[in-house]
């Protein structure tokens, strides 16, 4: 075996402590980390003192390390630590979807400039290794759709929720104490996480890059036991679901939304932690990816795939950018949507078409086809109004 790949770590957080245990048993790569960079100083660890620093310039500026690997979750300090590796002639391994999506374009750029590279497929559905199965298999394939469950926290709270009967609260701290869940856990149920795994996916299989506030979103959290049995009632089951498809020859839409699924879907049983896509393309017709989400060795795995891919010089070719066809951003798509709410107003405006109107002394909700930006609306005028959105699939 050769020399061995002298890792630079920042962050020993739930995919960093991951990532160093898979090292340690995983006999079929030459890789040491050799210094770890973190936040807190008196935390309690698992390493020697020695292995740690308080210093990012002491990793980046260490000529003896090949590699950095960036696994925290404070963005703006990630996107320093990703660019000045770059400049200073180090490839980069991140997991960090956030800074990923909103940085696309950039980070492109420096790569091109630098002549460095930055493997992210850990940023998007942890284990399954999705970005490059887009990048690679499917690049020459005309692809319609990429859809799937794309947060393994909010999955999982919707499947205790639905399966278990336990409460959101609980269930929600639950993902949290399994570390599944984002420090700030609003990014999980508010559907930002999907969101920018969506904005990553969608430029890999389009070619198409939007930055995530450009993008619809809306969570779980308002979601109640009412809504759950509503999708019981009718054998559905309420997944957090993104998706990014064609609308029309040359425009694209995408969106993160709970939708109702039924049996026929491969998302129906995809349950907990674990994530699935649905990826349609042209000539492959529909195929099904499936895999754990979240959670230290899932993650960790996907990393170290990314780590194996730098010792043979892999880099993303951005395929889909470079072809001809360039497609635009529609948010005109229509949906086909549950909403229950409060109050007496005129949500029928706002609405293409009224199917199904339900009100008792406690509850009231309709069923309508809506236009995304006018949903996009009705939330942002009447928030305190709406109890909870669920689509039932594009009209
Ligand atoms: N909080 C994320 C999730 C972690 O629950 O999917 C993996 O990206």
């Amino acid at each position: 075996m050769g020399k061995a790949i002298k890792i630079g770590l920042f962050g020993f957080g739930v995919v960093g402590q991951g990532l160093y245990d898979i090292l340690e048993k995983s006999s079929g790569i030459n890789a040491e980390v050799v210094k770890i960079a973190v936040k807190h100083k008196d935390k309690p660890r698992s390493l020697p003192k020695d292995y740690f620093t308080f210093e990012a310039q002491e990793v980046l500026l260490n000529k003896d390390i090949d590699l950095i690997v960036e696994l925290i979750d404070d963005t703006d300090a990630a996107y320093n630590i990703i660019k000045s590796a770059l400049q200073n002639g180090k490839n980069v391994v991140s997991a960090n979807k956030k800074v990923l999506a909103e940085h696309f374009e950039e980070f492109i750029q420096l790569q091109l400039e630098t002549g460095k590279s930055i493997l992210y497929e850990a940023s998007v559905c942890g284990g399954i290794p999705i970005i490059r199965t887009i990048e690679e298999y499917y690049i020459s394939e005309l692809l319609y759709s990429v859809k799937g469950i794309f947060n393994g926290s909010s999955n999982y709270i919707l499947s205790k929720m639905q399966k278990e009967d336990i409460s959101y609260e609980v269930a929600l701290k639950q993902a949290q104490d399994l570390g599944f869940a984002e420090s700030n856990p609003k990014l999980d149920v508010e559907g930002f996480d999907a969101k920018y795994k969506l904005v990553i996916l969608a430029a890999h299989s389009f070619g198409l890059y939007i930055h995530p506030e450009e993008v619809f979103h809306y969570g779980i959290s308002g979601i109640s036991k009412f809504d759950i049995q509503y999708a019981k009632e009718k054998k559905l089951k309420i997944k957090l679901i993104s998706s990014v498809f064609k609308n029309s020859e040359n425009s694209i839409s995408m969106y993160v939304i709970p939708e109702f699924v039924d049996k026929y879907s491969n998302l129906y049983l995809v349950e907990d932690e674990f994530n699935g896509v649905t990826v349609e393309g042209a000539f492959s017709d529909k195929q099904f990816f499936s895999g754990k989400g979240a959670g230290g060795h899932p993650t960790g795995s996907a990393v170290l795939s990314d780590i194996a891919a730098n010792t043979y010089n892999y880099k993303y070719e951005y395929h889909k950018t470079q072809k001809e066809l360039q497609y635009n951003y529609s948010s005109e798509s229509v949906l086909r949507v549950y909403i229950r709410y409060g109050g007496d107003f005129n949500l029928e405006s706002f609405f293409e078409q009224l199917l199904e109107r339900y009100q008792n002394t406690t509850i009231q909700y309709v069923v309508g086809e809506i236009k995304l930006n006018r949903l996009n609306q009705l939330l942002s005028e009447f928030k305190t109004e709406i109890g909870f959105v669920c689509s039932l699939g594009d009209k």
